[in-house]
């Protein structure tokens, strides 16, 4: 039975010189203008997506590696994309606008008030992307950064507080009666006194409250504690995972635990699985990109060695391709888990060009060894997700027109045709439409 299911796009590069290394970056798109974002967020609502999640980390990394986060440009530079979010909204009607936000960089106080600005600005259309990254502690304060855990704590306590002040006008505080000359009754708004662990504020706060609920929570942490903190606080969770039925059924029962351990439904939350398709016109297209991947040549592997020296904050691009890979190269900085899936089981002995080959490979959807396919393919996958009880899909790129083409132009008729892809949005902004089924 096909299930409808709820769409995302992932600005996997957040708004940045997204193309950049990329040819088509040649048509003289301007990523610090709003034109591309605003395209781009057209063409979304047009093909029928709930929302769009915009990347961030607000720090282009530790001091000693920032030269190879910036040379290729994919570790920043970065521009805040809690600013690009009305230049989308305004661009269009139904669309949900997700800006990632991380709360060491926003007092509760001044993050309710703009994001209630934003909220009603956008007619209940804005989501805030959560996350709890340390790797920027050094912008916004002396103190030692948080450990992982902490992390979470604090955006909890966070959250907590910007709903205790969203909500510090109580039920009949806007009158806006002209009749009687009053705008707002005063003794029903609430103090807020707020001390907690992390934040200490008074309220309430200055911004009338929502006549379609609150600002949607998205949240992507994987651990057990990111996924606790799903169950208990986001509308939406980004998931990561093996897109096979046990590891899909084993990651929603975890979260609609966490769910209904804090008191809530399993319903209230949306679970999208972040998925980066290659849309083919045919099988035989599909064979021949699997077949290629497979004997990458020099110039593409470099270009993987790039992306991986930004994300690893390690230069793999001045090392040798047929050399083995030395694990010293990776300082104490470079997450262990993050090396392992670099390395992955292939062992000490395997040169550097072994570990890039294996990125790049390539598999077919329709023997369930990869993501290239045609759409009636992809399509199949995602209608076995609905079988699952699957509730959506965050497909993930860049917004460049050619991407969003490529991706979507032949599969948005055939997910309309099968009933998977929603025709017609509902009234009422992003959580309207994420409960609209
Ligand atoms: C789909 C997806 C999107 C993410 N987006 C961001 C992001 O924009 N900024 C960021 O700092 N971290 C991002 N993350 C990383 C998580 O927020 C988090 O830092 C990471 O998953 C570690 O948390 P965990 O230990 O709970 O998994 C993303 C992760 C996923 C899976």
């Amino acid at each position: 039975m096909t299930r409808q299911q709820h769409f995302g796009w992932f600005l996997a590069r957040g708004f940045g010189p997204q193309g950049w290394g990329y040819p088509s970056l040649d048509w003289d798109y301007d990523w610090t203008r709003p034109e591309i974002y605003q395209d781009a967020a057209r063409t979304l609502e047009q093909a029928g997506f709930d929302l769009v999640i915009i990347e961030d980390a607000p720090s282009l990394g530790s001091p000693e590696t920032i030269d190879l986060r910036v040379r290729h440009a994919f570790g920043g530079p970065k521009h805040d994309p809690m600013l690009l979010a009305p230049y989308l909204f305004q661009a269009t009607r139904h669309l949900g606008v997700v800006p990632t936000v991380n709360p060491a960089a926003y007092v509760p106080y001044t993050a309710a008030r703009q994001f209630a600005t934003l909220q009603h600005l956008s007619a209940h259309r804005l989501g805030l992307n959560v996350v709890t990254d340390t790797g920027s502690a050094r912008h916004f304060s002396a103190a030692a950064p948080l450990g992982h855990d902490e992390a979470y704590d604090r955006a909890e306590e966070w959250l907590d507080g910007i709903r205790l002040l969203w909500r510090s006008w109580d039920h009949g505080a806007l009158v806006a009666d002209r009749a009687t000359d009053v705008y707002a009754d005063g003794s029903k708004l609430r103090a807020v006194q707020h001390r907690g662990e992390y934040f200490a504020f008074d309220g309430p706060l200055n911004a009338i409250p929502f006549p379609h609920g609150e600002p949607a929570i998205v949240s992507p942490g994987g651990s057990g504690r990111g996924l606790g903190f799903a169950g208990a606080n986001s509308d939406v969770q980004l998931a990561l995972a093996p897109l096979n039925e046990r590891s899909v059924r084993d990651y929603r029962a975890k979260i609609h635990d966490a769910a209904v351990a804090a008191g809530r439904s399993a319903a209230d939350i949306k679970i999208l699985f972040a998925i980066q398709p290659v849309i083919t016109a045919s099988a035989e297209d599909a064979d021949r990109i699997v077949a290629a991947s497979a004997h990458p040549d020099d110039a593409a592997l470099v270009q993987i060695a790039r992306k991986q020296s930004s994300d690893l904050e390690t230069d793999l691009t001045s090392l040798d391709l047929d050399k083995p890979l030395d694990p010293s190269v990776f300082g104490a900085h470079v997450s262990r888990g993050s090396i392992q899936r670099l390395i992955g089981d292939r062992g000490d002995d395997a040169p550097l060009r072994a570990h890039l080959t294996a990125l790049a490979r390539a598999g077919r959807i329709a023997d369930r060894s990869g993501f290239v396919g045609t759409a009636e393919e992809f399509a199949d996958l995602i209608d076995e997700l609905g079988d699952w009880g699957n509730d959506g899909v965050l497909l993930w790129g860049d917004f460049h027109p050619v991407t969003l083409h490529r991706t979507l132009d032949e599969l948005v008729p055939v997910l309309r045709r099968r009933g998977i892809l929603r025709r017609e949005y509902v009234d009422g902004g992003l959580q309207a439409n994420l409960r609209a089924f």
